[in-house]
């Protein structure tokens, strides 16, 4: 089976990250959200993927090539303009072929496909959404349900007393090519606000099942930084690529951090990385790739991107540094809980060599 991944949108919430890598190459403890994403498919036997791409496509088509160092097989459907969420599954027409699998690329939420197959293989309709459930839909399109899990509608953004559920739409989806039927040619079309609502009106078999695990939409600054607490507090399951060396600190290969360097966990710390004499890093840094803090620089709480530089003496707290950008971020302050084991790592910093 295939998995097509929407891949091409522009990004505006994620801007200024976005000027300078697409979102599904923003990095996630130092490897793209992406490649994280396609791994964890990969791990559950998918291995044919289609990159529905536009926005920054070259960049990301010279990351993946064509698969072979991830261990799948990468196929392309470019847009000449943007078609939005529908209109990008209808130009990977070419590409598709039977039942296949849809993920926005932008959707942190490693589920497991088995259930959700089944469960599609089971009721026979054209289209089976992946569920998640929040404690707030009055920002989201909400789903109504019958028993047997066929949707009757989506009401978007409720009151939150009027919602007739707390589930939404995901953003994964299984798919029948029949689908495809529906959607127009060479024009933007949304296919949650235009290809579903028709569907559903026409009573063809479009179904919801909630599907379980951590969820997070990664399309603003604050909420990609908030998986990155996420990650660190384990509540969000993200592979880190690099060895553990002590608990809580992660470092690539040829790191380098001076002897005296103070590291308070839990830091990410990229390949090739340089600390220099008198930094702290930590906690809840992702230091990246050939990033380097010089001397007498701190850096808490903040992303890091691969090859950024934070500067002697610079003091860093909850932002993004990439090579042309720092951003603020505007999260609310750490919870007591939070504050509690910064303090209790800072009491006992860890120094590394
Ligand atoms: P914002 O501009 O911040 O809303 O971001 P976005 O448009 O990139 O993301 P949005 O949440 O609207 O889209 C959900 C997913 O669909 C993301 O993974 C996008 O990359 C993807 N997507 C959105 N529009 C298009 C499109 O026109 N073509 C393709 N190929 N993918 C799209």
């Amino acid at each position: 089976m295939k998995a097509l991944l929407l891949a091409g949108g522009l990004g505006t919430r994620l801007r200024p990250l976005t000027e300078e890598l697409p979102k599904p190459l923003t990095p996630v403890c130092n490897r793209p959200w992406l490649e994280h994403l396609m791994v964890h498919l990969r791990d559950q036997g998918i291995r044919e993927f289609v990159l529905a791409v536009k926005t920054h496509a070259d960049k990301i088509q010279s990351y993946f090539q064509d698969g072979q160092a991830l261990g799948v097989h990468i196929e392309y459907a470019y847009e000449q303009s943007l078609l939005g969420t529908a209109g990008a599954i209808k130009n990977a027409e070419h590409l598709l072929d039977g039942r296949f699998l849809v993920f926005n690329a932008d959707i942190v939420h490693l589920v497991n496909v088995a259930p959700l197959l089944e469960f599609h293989e089971r009721h026979g309709g054209l289209v089976t959404i992946g569920l998640t459930e929040v404690n707030d839909p009055s920002h989201y399109g909400v789903v109504e349900l019958t028993k047997q899990g066929e949707i009757l509608r989506f009401v978007e953004k409720p009151k939150r007393e009027e919602a007739p559920s707390n589930h939404i739409n995901a953003g994964i989806y299984v798919m029948e090519t029949s689908v495809l039927d529906w959607i127009p040619k060479n024009r933007e079309t949304s296919i949650e606000r235009e290809t579903f609502p028709a569907l559903i009106d026409h009573c063809v078999g479009v179904y919801g099942m909630p599907v379980d695990g951590y969820w997070l939409d990664m399309g603003t600054v604050d909420r990609y930084m908030q998986l990155h607490d996420d990650i660190f507090a384990k509540r969000a399951p993200v592979h880190m690529s690099y060895r553990m060396t002590r608990e809580g600190v992660w470092m690539g290969k040829e790191a380098r951090v001076h002897p005296g360097a103070t590291i308070i966990p839990p830091v990410v710390i990229g390949e090739g990385a340089v600390v220099q004499s008198g930094c702290t890093v930590g906690p809840y840094v992702s230091l990246g790739d050939h990033a380097v803090v010089r001397a007498g620089a701190s850096v808490s709480r903040s992303i890091v991107w691969p090859g950024a530089t934070v500067g002697s003496e610079e003091l860093v707290s909850d932002a993004v540094v990439g090579r042309t950008f720092v951003t603020q971020a505007c999260r609310p302050a750490p919870s007591a809980a939070v504050r509690e084991q910064e303090t209790a790592n800072e009491r006992e910093p860890v120094m590394q060599r």
